[in-house]
């Protein structure tokens, strides 16, 4: 009796922790206000992907990398590549134009918000990274590696649709997944 009880608590908290870890992504950036991020891309993207002169190679290849990630390593994928772009994207990058760079910086700093946000979230155990998101992270820097480092940062920043897509994707899909409305 009590070995049942005992099982079916285990259970319950395995399901528990098993939605949370599902419905991490869509949780831990709750207030973030996706449609301002992507108009201010929309502001930058043609002058961006202008300069980008390498369109034979990708950085961030959905096929590759991020089409690969399950909705579970979602949170954790988006942790990642936030430090992807402040790390190393925003600080390579070194823009003239004023205009595209206050809109770059207002992309940044929603960036450095949501970082913070998904980084509490990890450490409340919510944003578990496994082993599928490590590798992931890591083919998108060896990309990124692999090019001069201006080209790098252009490209990237020029393939910031690809992954606002993909959160906009994953943050909704997982909202559908736990049968809840917004
Ligand atoms: C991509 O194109 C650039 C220039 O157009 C060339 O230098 C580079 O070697 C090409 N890279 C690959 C992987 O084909
Ligand atoms: C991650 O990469 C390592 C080394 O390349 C590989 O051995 C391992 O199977 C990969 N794991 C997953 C889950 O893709």
């Amino acid at each position: 009796m009590k070995a049942r009880c005992v099982s079916l608590c285990l259970l319950g908290t395995m399901l528990f922790l098993c939605s949370a870890h599902a419905r991490g992504l869509r949780r831990c950036l709750i207030s973030i206000d996706m449609h301002r991020i992507e108009e201010s891309f929309r502001g930058i993207k043609k002058a961006i992907q202008a300069k980008d002169t390498m369109q034979n190679v990708t950085i961030l290849s959905p096929s590759e990398s991020l089409h690969s990630i399950k909705p579970l390593d979602a949170c954790c994928m988006t942790k990642n590549l936030l430090a992807f772009y402040v790390d190393r994207v925003f600080k390579d990058h070194q823009e003239l134009d004023p205009q595209l760079l206050r809109k770059i910086s207002s992309i940044a700093n929603s960036f450095l918000y949501m970082q913070k946000t998904l980084q509490q979230c990890h450490e409340q155990r919510l944003c578990h990274c496994r082993q599928e998101a490590t590798n992931a992270t890591r083919i998108i820097h060896d990309n990124y590696d692999q090019l001069e480092v201006r080209s790098a940062a252009i490209k990237s920043l020029g393939e910031l649709d690809i992954f606002l897509a993909w959160i906009d994707k994953n943050h909704q899909g997982t909202s559908d997944a736990s049968g809840q409305g917004t």
